[in-house]
Order: structure tokens, then sequence, then C-alpha cells
């Protein structure tokens, strides 16, 4: 047997059914609980997610391939973002992706052999004017530098969280707060 959603999926989506009675409303909402549940968008959860709605699959795998933030392949256990929009690749952004690559051995799209770290590029992650900006996790960077990739590839890879980072762009950098 294929995926299945759990009861729980299956609650939180019964309850939007209500809401949105029109299937196609709900494929986003499916498709991210299908990935948090699941892990990544493969051809078997698709497949799930259409008989579920009961949409076409061919629907189903063109919304799942648009967006950016959904995931048809495996992705590591931490996601390390690297903005590649204008403004951050003039300030430096292509210099900390070429770190990055060096560093973690893998190019954008890819995940290192041990699942831990998938590398990708981001469009702009809201943080232009104090740009090169990168994203680990749920955590932003902002004006990155490339010597500052090691100490975050180094941090994940001992389980840490890298400092530096704030919960959101242009936010104080933890545990610096109200700091003058
Ligand atoms: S261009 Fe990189 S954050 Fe906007």
């Amino acid at each position: 047997m294929g995926p299945q959603f759990s009861v729980h999926t299956r609650e939180i989506l019964e309850a939007a059914r209500n809401e949105y009675p029109e299937p196609r409303s709900l494929l986003i909402l499916a498709l991210k609980l299908a990935e948090e549940e699941f892990g990544h968008l493969s051809n078997e959860v698709l497949s799930h997610v259409a008989s579920e709605l009961e949409i076409p699959e061919s629907v189903v795998a063109g919304v799942a391939t648009f967006y950016h933030n959904l995931h048809t392949q495996p992705r590591g256990k931490h996601v390390i973002s690297v903005c590649r929009t204008l403004s951050c690749d003039l300030a430096g952004g292509r210099e900390v992706s070429e770190r990055f690559i060096e560093l973690l051995g893998i190019d954008f799209g890819e995940t290192t052999q041990d699942g831990l770290i998938t590398l990708q590029s981001a469009e702009c992650l809201a943080c232009c004017g104090t740009a090169p900006a990168v994203q680990v996790d749920f955590d932003y960077f902002e004006s990155f530098r490339p010597q500052q990739c090691e100490e975050v590839v180094e941090a994940l890879r001992q389980g840490r969280r890298p400092p530096g980072g704030s919960g959101v762009p242009g936010g104080w950098p933890d545990g610096q707060e109200g700091a003058e």
C-alpha cells in the first residue's frame, strides 16, 4: 500500500473542506500537509493527494513542481538558502554561494551524502537593504560574509544552531533583543 494520510492530517483536511468546498482550493494545504507527513512529495505521495482530493494527478504534479516551497525531492535535515537575486548577488552573494559549494561539496539543489544539509538558491529574502542574505532553516542572516560560511556549516555538523541569525528578516540577532 502506498502512502496514506494519518488520522490527524485527515482531520485537518476535513475541517478545511467545510470552508473550501472546491477541492482545488485545498490543494496547497494538502501538499504542505503531505510534505510534513512524508518528508517530500514523491510521485506516490502526489497520487495519494490527487485521489484524496479527487482531482487529476497532472494538476497536483503541476502545482507541486511550480512552487518553490514545495519539494518533490528528499531534503536534508537542515536547509541553507542563499539569496541569488540581484541586490544580494551584487553585494557578495556569489562569493557566499561559491564558499558554501566548496565547503559542502555539493551544488545548489543538492543534499550532502549524510543527509544533513541541503543547499539551495533563493529569490529575494526581504533583506535587500542588508544584502547579502542567507537563510538557515528558519533563521535569517544579513550582511553575510563568505568567512561566516564555515561557522554555519560547523555548527550544523555539531548539532548546534548557527550563531548570529534572527527569526525574522531585519530582526535582532538572537540574544541581542533590545541592545543599543
Ligand atoms: S535581493 Fe536578496 S534579500 Fe532581497
